[in-house]
C-alpha cells in the first residue's frame, strides 16, 4: 500500500530526548517552596529516561540535559561521587548528548565538566538536519561560580552591586548567572548567520529568561537582554531550560520559552522526561510523567 501525502506530513522532520535537572546528590530529602527533592531517587529516574531514549534509539538524534546533573555536595569527594553516578548512567545512554551548564553542576570545577561531559565549550552551535540549528548558552557566564579575580567574577560583581538582591531584583541571586557581552555578540552572529541559510534555531541554556516561563527569583541576571536578542531574530523558534524546577512556559512575543519539570522534584514512582519532535511549522514536545506536553506552533 502506498504511503498517503498525510502520513508523510505527520512524520517529524526530526526528533530528540529532553531531561532538567537531574542534581543527583547522596543527600536526604530536601524541600522547596512545598516541593520535595528526593536526591538519591534521581539517578533511577534518569536511568528510566535513558532507557525510554534508548528503546527509542532510531528516531532520537540526541538527548539535551539542560544543566544542573548534580547538586553538589558537603565535600569535593562527594560530590565527586555523586558525579561518577550520574555518569555511569549517562555511559548507558545509545545516543549522543549535548550539555550545558547549570548553577549546582558548577560545585565541580568547570574543566572537569566540559571535560568529562564531552562538551566543546561552555556555549556551542550544533547544526542539526533539515536546516535547524542548536545553540546552547552559558548562562553562569557572568557569576560567582568563578576564581575570585577573575574577569567573569569581577563582572558579576559588579552586577550585584547596581542590581542589590530585593524587590527590585528578585533574579539578583547567586543561582543564577549573567551572559556576559562576548556571548551575547557571539549569539547576535550565530542567530543572523541562522538567518542568512534561512535555518530555524532552537537555543538552550539552564536558567529562564521570561517571567511566565518561571517564578522571577529563577530569571537570568540580564534576561532582557537576551531575550530581545532572540525575539530579534525570526530564526529563532524556541528557548528551552531547566533551572526552575516545577517548570513553566511563556509566549510574551513571538518566542516560545519553555522551562522544563525537573527530574530531582518527579514523586516517587514518577519520571521526568520528554521527546521533542520537530515538524517545518511547529515543535511537539511529548512529556513523560511529570513533564507537560505542548504543541509550540510557530
Ligand atoms: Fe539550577
Amino acid at each position: 500500500m502506498s504511503m498517503a501525502p498525510t502520513d508523510v506530513a505527520d512524520a517529524p522532520l526530526f526528533s530528540f530526548g529532553v531531561v532538567a535537572d537531574i542534581q543527583y546528590a547522596d543527600k536526604e530529602n530536601g524541600s522547596y517552596e512545598s516541593q520535595v527533592q528526593r536526591y538519591r531517587e534521581a539517578p533511577g529516574k534518569f536511568e528510566e529516561a535513558v532507557h525510554y531514549f534508548n528503546s527509542r534509539k532510531d528516531e532520537l538524534l540526541f538527548l539535551l540535559t539542560l544543566g544542573d546533573i548534580i547538586d553538589g555536595n558537603v565535600t569535593p569527594e562527594k560530590t565527586e561521587e555523586d558525579f561518577k553516578v550520574v555518569l555511569g548512567v549517562l555511559d548507558k545512554l545509545q545516543i549522543p548528548a549535548h550539555h550545558l551548564l547549570g548553577n549546582h553542576c558548577l560545585s565541580l570545577p568547570r574543566e572537569r565538566l566540559l571535560k568529562d561531559l564531552k562538551m566543546p565549550a561552555r556555549y556551542s552551535q550544533h547544526k542539526l538536519p533539515h536546516k535547524w540549528r542548536l545553540v546552547i548558552l552559558d548562562t553562569m557566564d557572568v557569576s560567582v561560580r568563578w576564581p575570585e579575580g577573575s574577569p567573569n567574577r569581577q563582572a558579576a560583581a559588579e552586577f550585584m552591586e547596581k542590581h542589590p538582591l530585593g524587590p527590585e531584583n528578585p533574579h539578583a541571586s547567586i543561582w543564577n548567572g549573567g551572559v556576559g557581552a562576548e556571548q551575547l555578540a557571539w549569539l547576535t552572529e550565530a542567530l543572523q548567520s541562522a538567518e542568512r541559510l534561512g535555518e530555524k534555531v532552537i537555543v538552550c541554556a539552564h536558567h529562564p529568561l521570561v517571567a511566565g516561563s518561571a517564578a522571577p527569583t529563577h530569571l537570568v541576571w540580564n534576561h532582557e537582554e537576551v531575550a530581545e536578542v532572540l525575539e530579534r531574530s525570526p530564526a529563532v523558534a524556541a528557548y528551552f531550560c531547566g533551572h526552575y524546577h516545577i517548570g513553566g512556559y511563556a509566549q510574551p512575543k513571538r518566542v516560545h520559552y519553555c522551562t522544563f519539570e525537573a527530574i530531582l522534584e518527579a514523586p516517587t514512582d514518577e519520571v521526568a522526561h520528554a521527546v521533542v519532535r520537530v515538524f517545518p511549522d511547529k515543535l511537539v514536545i511529548e512529556g513523560q510523567g511529570t513533564v507537560t506536553s505542548r504543541t509550540l506552533q510557530f
